[in-house]
């Protein structure tokens, strides 16, 4: 019998043959296939092609990434270039400007695959700040380069704590037998274990809170049907897919009592950008008077974005819309797309941010920076 996609990493590093394994997901439900990233162009294609997406995965990989791309220097300077001692270990300080320059190349390179997420550049500056502080301690570029994979496996494992840590949290503000709806997937598969959103359901689940479950398919790009559905259905969980244009009718017939979604980027202010109908979903509770919650480990709060007006919203291909899930096109060509990825919702339909830290709620300005205070201390 083969695995549940519950059973999989996400993203992971591969100690051995090197370079970074992920779940190609954009092949799932049909096919779960494990693909290796090595270059910076498979890694910027992966994220950029949604191969691996959500927030915290996006950063998980941008970790990963930069220490596969840094070994990488490192290997490529020590070959031999003619010479006959097969190469050199780079560790003095001229050594260093050259590495840092092409790790700097690199890190941006990366840091443009995708805009609106903030998980991205947040593990690529963490990935710098360690690296230069360690050169300023006077580290060889070889002992930086461990401190890099440390610290690259340290993201990762502090998600798996933090995303937990956000499912207690959220787990309070629910109790057993709600009816609970998410929108696009903010599931395992977006992080590495758990998920944002979905950590109150897993957690109620382990403990037989019997929670019934409503996944908006997310249009274009599916990630709720083909993404939530999947891992919460594999999980056991109790989920119904809708389209995305029937959660009025949910929310209206009293089948859901709290809304629990991801984000990309939390503003200073508490606006939120997340998965284009986000927004609607947030208008359509506020109506029916359903608590609409944002799962946000703080490393997606931005407080240096004072507002949603200043969140860089990605732009996709008008193929996403027209023809990519289709058989066929359907829409007349030549016609124009709008096809934003992600919207913002507006700070006063928001209930509550939970994070890993506690629950913010408004005014969000304060509640925000006392959460990413708190992540400071520890
Ligand atoms: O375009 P995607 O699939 O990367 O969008 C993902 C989302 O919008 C998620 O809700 C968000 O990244 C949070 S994931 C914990």
């Amino acid at each position: 019998m083969g695995k549940n996609i519950m059973e999989y990493e996400t993203v992971e590093l591969d100690e051995q043959d090197g370079g970074i394994l992920i779940i190609d997901q954009t092949l799932l439900p049909g096919k779960t296939e494990i693909i290796r990233l090595r270059t910076a162009q498979e890694i910027w294609d992966a994220i950029y092609l949604l191969k691996v997406r959500g927030a915290p995965a996006i950063g998980v990989t941008a970790a990963f990434g930069i220490y596969v791309l840094a070994k990488g220097i490192v290997e490529a300077e020590k070959k031999p270039s003619g010479g006959k001692d097969g190469g050199k270990p780079i560790d003095k300080p001229a050594d260093w400007e050259a590495f840092y320059e092409k790790f700097t190349e690199q890190k941006n390179y990366l840091d443009s695959a995708r805009p609106t997420a903030v998980n991205l550049s947040w593990a690529l500056n963490r990935m710098d700040g360690v690296c230069r502080s360690a050169h300023e301690k006077g580290k060889t570029v070889e002992e930086i380069l461990e401190i890099l994979h440390e610290e690259a496996c340290r993201i990762k494992e502090e998600d798996i704590q933090v995303c937990r840590a956000i499912g207690e949290n959220g787990l309070s503000l629910v109790k057993p037998g709600d009816g609970i709806l998410t929108h696009c997937n903010a599931g395992q598969l977006a992080t590495c274990k758990y998920g944002t959103a979905t950590a109150p359901i897993y957690l109620g689940q382990e403990r037989g809170y019997n929670f019934k479950v409503f996944a908006d398919e997310t249009r274009p790009l599916l990630q709720g049907a083909r993404l939530t559905a999947y891992e919460l259905h594999s999980a056991g969980v109790d989920v119904t897919l809708i389209c995305d244009n029937m959660s009025a009718m949910v929310m209206k017939n009293g089948w859901v009592n709290a809304v629990f979604v991801g984000c990309d980027r939390v503003a200073a202010n508490g606006d939120t950008a997340n998965k284009i109908g986000t927004s609607v979903v947030a208008a359509v509770a506020k109506r029916y008077g359903v608590p609409f919650y944002v799962c946000a480990p703080t490393s997606t709060i931005d407080l240096a974005t004072p507002t949603g007006a200043e969140i860089k919203i990605e732009q996709r291909p008008a193929e996403e819309v027209t023809e990519m899930w289709y058989k066929e096109r359907m829409a007349p060509e030549g016609v124009k797309v709008f096809n934003p990825a992600f919207d913002v919702t507006d700070n006063e339909l928001i209930t509550a941010i939970v994070t890993e830290n506690g629950i913010a709620r408004a005014p969000f300005r304060e509640s925000l920076r006392e959460m990413c205070k708190k992540i400071k201390k520890n």
